[in-house]
């Protein structure tokens, strides 16, 4: 019987034992079972059978024998490689052939490499990146690579960026990961956030979590055209993006919202908005990490579905919305999590923790909250997962649009540091009156300011 430890003891002894027994096998399971199984490859491995399985009419099999190929390094046959990669139409074939070609390390492979670049598929471009970044690395290889940062695919550009550029951005004057400025620190600004963050260095909050004014929908939030409305929000997050720290969040808490009809002879237009701003901040740095929906009770949100309910007619059928959208997004970097992670002392991360009983789905059911002063405020369970999910204590939080301040009582609550805008008097008052109360905002620490002192502040 074909196991795994008998082709392990054929294949210690010399391989010729292992050809045969390739060539006894009539179906394709078992060859592929002896060639997945075989593992390391001894220094006395004869590979011939190998190069004859690359003509085999499976894909499969080929798949495997050019990965056992790989497995030569340096000894391997290239032009047999090359042969079959002219031919070949199956893709992980294909792209298997060049990983081996890479894993060779052979100079001489430099320009089949360098011809690989041209390929139309990516994940074969960037195979052929890697095996001449494990080159010795010469001009030749370097003049190659260098103008792949404008390549159309993605993935392809962001190793390019990597390798040659990211280290020669300039090493701006910017403060250790975990820490922000002073004057940034549980503040809240009755201002536009275009002008506040005017006086915001690059790199200084965490973590930022919002909900935009919703498109005309509210007394707070008229703009010409929806157009203005996305690139209104497009500069903001563009801004947000700026004064964020390397590799850190923004979480856009947005929905669909419907403009009612004017007269019954005009319809209402809904108008998708978390979908509308989503190129934009793709576009401006930001990587799109996840979709949150939350969730709440149909009896909390307005009722659509009454008409449809009385005729029944198919076209006019309207749900209740019950969800609105957390997007996740990360500021684009090369650096992995485990960077931003290693920038916080043990004590932090120990103290960050996420206890028992976090939210396993990316459906959050939550109830809304009504306040009786603003119209469209956080529940703080929203709010309090956010913040331990996505920051650690002691980092700084940012709302451009504060609104009654939700996130920033939260954030203080769990031993973040906030900075909000605020441009309505209106609520940036009822934030002061709030502030009051000890239990909802410790006014000791809390500094609420006119554009004027914010400015004044960050000039100190
Ligand atoms: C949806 S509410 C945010 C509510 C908030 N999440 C809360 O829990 O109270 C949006 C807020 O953005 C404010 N706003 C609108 N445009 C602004 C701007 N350009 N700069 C600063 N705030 C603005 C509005 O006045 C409104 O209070």
């Amino acid at each position: 019987m074909l196991t795994k430890q008998y082709i392990t003891e054929l294949k210690r002894k010399g391989n010729g034992d292992i050809a045969s027994l390739v060539s006894l096998q009539r179906d394709v399971g078992s060859i592929n079972f002896i060639l997945e199984s075989l593992g390391r490859l001894p220094e006395n491995f004869n590979p011939e059978f190998l190069y004859k399985l690359l003509r085999h009419n499976h894909s499969q099999v080929r798949l495997n024998a050019v990965k056992n190929i790989g497995k030569l390094n340096a000894k391997g046959d290239t032009r047999s490689l090359f042969e079959l990669y002219k031919k070949e139409i199956d893709t992980s074939v294909r792209r298997e052939i060049v990983s081996s070609i890479g894993r060779q390390r052979k100079q001489t492979n430099k320009p089949l490499l360098v011809d690989f670049l041209q390929d139309q598929d990516p994940k074969i471009v960037c195979q052929a990146i890697r095996g001449l970044l494990a080159l010795e690395q010469d001009k030749e290889v370097e003049t190659n690579l260098r103008p792949l940062v404008n390549h159309p695919n993605e993935m392809v550009r962001t190793i390019i960026y990597k390798e040659y550029f990211s280290k020669e951005k300039k090493n701006k004057n910017i403060l250790p990961h975990a820490q922000t400025y002073d004057f940034l620190k549980n503040i809240v600004v009755n201002a536009d956030v275009l002008e506040a963050l005017k006086v915001v260095p690059d790199e200084s909050v965490h973590l930022t979590f919002t909900s935009p004014p919703y498109y005309n929908a509210r007394d707070y939030s008229i703009y010409p055209s929806y157009q203005d409305y996305l690139e209104f929000l497009e500069k903001v997050f563009t801004e947000t993006h700026r004064i964020t720290k390397e590799g850190r969040f923004l979480i856009v808490n947005t929905s669909p919202i419907i403009i009612p009809r004017i007269s019954r002879s005009h319809s209402s237009k809904r108008y998708g908005i978390p979908f509308d701003l989503h190129p934009y901040l793709v576009k401006n740095g930001w990587d799109f990490i996840d979709d949150i929906v939350w969730l709440k009770p149909e009896a909390s949100v307005k009722n659509r579905v009454g008409g449809f309910m009385q005729h029944r007619k198919p076209l006019g059928y309207k749900p209740n919305s019950i969800t609105e959208y957390l997007m996740v997004y990360r500021k684009s970097t090369e650096k992995l999590l485990d960077w931003n992670i290693r920038s916080y002392n043990a004590e932090t991360v120990k103290k960050s923790k996420v206890a028992d009983g976090y939210e396993t789905t990316n459906v959050w059911k939550i109830d809304p909250c009504f306040d009786k002063v603003h119209s469209a405020v956080f529940p703080v369970e929203l709010c309090k997962r956010v913040i331990q999910y996505y920051s650690y204590k002691g980092d700084l939080v940012f709302d451009p649009f504060g609104g009654s301040g939700t996130v920033g009582r939260t954030a203080k609550s769990l031993g973040r540091l906030f900075f909000l805008t605020e441009k309505e008097e209106k609520y940036f008052e009822y934030m002061k009156s709030k502030a009051k109360n000890p239990n909802l905002f410790d006014d000791r620490k809390t500094q609420f300011l006119t554009l004027k002192q914010f400015k004044k502040e960050s000039n100190k």
